[in-house]
């Protein structure tokens, strides 16, 4: 059993991006998508809500034509991305722009693609924000530029729980806590802890302040906002029917899980 880490000793940002994020996925995600719908390449890509610019490290790894600008209000993790994600980079971290600006600041260069990833989008309360946000992004696109959120929902998604995920190697085990839901307002407080093998536990080292949204009300949102279309992209299920095979596909009709993830695209 592997254990390195502990509560004292651990980066929480590493933990982070470990548990949650799949970066390198979902760039391919990101890149492919622009590719089918628009046939060429993109190059740009702007990622909002950036945190430590992980999806832009791997966007310029991706072509050497690739550039990015990446915004996030929080110094912490812009700096540690820098560090840890743009330094490792050499030449290459020159292609990511970081900016510690608001997500809803235009961009210098507009966007191919412009995403919001890891449901961040969702400190957007209210649905004139949102649709402020929306608004902006789809004007601040390149002409035949995609906007790529994702979102997670299903009952599960909406309750009051706790959900423990252990990482293959055992390390660590990373949970998932809606600790607070307002059904009314649709407000809930999310938090991030890590525990140990040793015993220990890093308590509350990520915390959210969101509104859950649903999937037909932000598809509403991206037709107000006026993109020319939007599309929900699903994932498939493996082969014993029951659990998520990674592979999201272009879909009008999903199944009633308890709890999914999926993609919506919109384009300009
Ligand atoms: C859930 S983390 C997302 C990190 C990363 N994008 C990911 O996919 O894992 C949310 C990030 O949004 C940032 N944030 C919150 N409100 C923001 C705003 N209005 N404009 C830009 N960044 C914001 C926070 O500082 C935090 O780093």
């Amino acid at each position: 059993m592997n254990k390195r880490f502990t509560a004292g000793s651990a980066d929480k940002y590493v933990l982070y991006q470990k548990a949650v994020q799949s970066a390198e996925q979902d760039v391919e995600f990101l890149f492919n998508t622009y590719k089918a719908l628009r046939g060429g390449e993109p190059t740009h890509m702007r990622e909002d809500f950036c945190g430590t610019c992980l999806l832009s490290c791997y966007w310029v790894k991706l072509h050497h034509r690739n550039t990015t600008e990446s915004y996030d209000i929080d110094p912490e993790p812009l700096r540690w991305g820098y560090d840890h994600n743009l330094a490792p980079l050499g030449n290459d971290r020159d292609r990511v722009a970081q900016y510690q600006e608001d997500a809803r600041t235009p961009s210098r260069r507009s966007p191919d693609v412009r995403c919001a990833q890891n449901f961040s989008y969702w400190v957007f309360k209210t649905r004139a924000e949102m649709l402020d946000y929306f608004k902006g992004v789809q004007a601040d696109l390149a002409e035949g530029g995609i906007f790529v959120v994702d979102l997670h929902g299903g009952p599960e998604s909406i309750q009051e729980l706790e959900e423990e995920t252990e990482q293959d190697d055992e390390s660590f085990t990373y949970v998932w806590d809606q600790d607070k839901v307002n059904p009314i307002n649709g407000h809930a407080q999310m938090h991030i802890h890590f525990r140990f093998p040793d015993g220990s536990e890093m308590t509350n080292a990520f915390s959210y302040e969101w509104r859950l949204w649903g999937l037909p009300e932000l598809i509403d949102i991206f037709h107000d906002a006026g993109f020319s279309s939007v599309d929900c992209y699903w994932e498939g299920t493996d082969e014993d029917g029951e659990s998520g095979n990674g592979e999201f596909e272009v879909s009008t009709e999903g199944e009633a899980c308890l709890s999914y993830v999926a993609y919506l695209v919109g384009q300009k």
